[in-house]
């Protein structure tokens, strides 16, 4: 099987720091990832390599197989990449309809449409005309997973998809990412809630100082979760 996503040995610096170093994962069809690790060792910034915003100064990345010199946010997006950024990033000035449209400009085909993001969150819907960024934090969250879902991708990238939201939002938000992987499409998800690693996540890799120091599968069982925490924890 072709992965969806690789990094193979990677380097990313943002000017002169450097700081992924010898970053390796894999993502393949349909699969749940998670990826941990205290704040700073660089999980970020394997997304934001993918997306060309860190400059990869060694090693590999292939989407879809494919290998990728320079990326930029468009490849990865044309690769069936989607990404739900740390800090949610609505576009200011555009309503909640226009953000979503932004998702679909690639014009990946797939089941996702405005109509269907409005399902999945009757909110939106009732928002769609006012500005993106006038929604609350758990509604700019939802919009920002539309967002993503409106490229129709193979593999979603979530960067902290909870953090700072109301616990009944955090629910809802995890029934969704269920439901969307039922569906069969692969999640890489950055998250420091371990509850919900548990809850949607098959295996995980944790990282330090800007590689890989652990993998394993996800248990709900107390030494799963012992496993999980002792990547996090200070
Ligand atoms: N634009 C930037 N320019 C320079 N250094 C940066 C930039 N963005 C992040 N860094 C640094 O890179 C390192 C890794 O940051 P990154 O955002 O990838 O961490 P993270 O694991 O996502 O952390 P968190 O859990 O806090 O989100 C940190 O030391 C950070 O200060
Ligand atoms: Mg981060």
């Amino acid at each position: 099987m072709t992965p969806l996503l690789e990094l193979d040995g990677v380097h990313a610096c943002y000017g002169a720091a450097h700081i992924l170093h010898g970053m390796s994962l894999r993502v393949d069809a349909g699969e749940r990832v998670a990826l941990i690790g205290r704040n700073g060792v660089g999980k970020t910034t394997v997304v934001n390599t993918v997306l060309g915003l860190a400059r990869l100064t060694g090693g590999q990345v292939r989407l879809a197989g494919q290998p990728i010199q320079k990326p930029r946010a468009y490849m990865a997006a044309q690769h069936g990449i989607a990404v739900v950024p740390q800090g949610r990033r609505i576009v200011a000035n555009l309503t909640v309809e226009e953000n979503l449209l932004l998702g679909a400009a690639v014009g990946r085909k797939g089941p996702w449409n405005v109509r269907e993001i409005y399902r999945l969150f009757p909110i939106l819907q009732e928002r769609a005309h006012t500005p993106g960024t006038a929604l609350s934090g758990g509604q700019q969250q939802m919009l920002a997973v539309g967002r993503a879902l409106m490229v129709n991708p193979a593999l979603i990238l979530l960067d902290e998809p909870t953090e700072g939201l109301a616990p009944v939002i955090v629910d809802q938000l995890a029934d969704v990412f269920g439901q969307v992987a039922s569906q069969g499409t692969a999640l890489l998800m950055v998250e420091q809630n371990m509850n919900l690693v548990v809850r949607v996540a098959q295996r995980y890799l944790a990282m330090a100082k800007g590689a890989v120091v652990g993998v394993g599968p996800v248990s709900a069982s107390a030494e799963g979760l012992k496993a999980l925490e002792s990547h996090v924890m200070v």
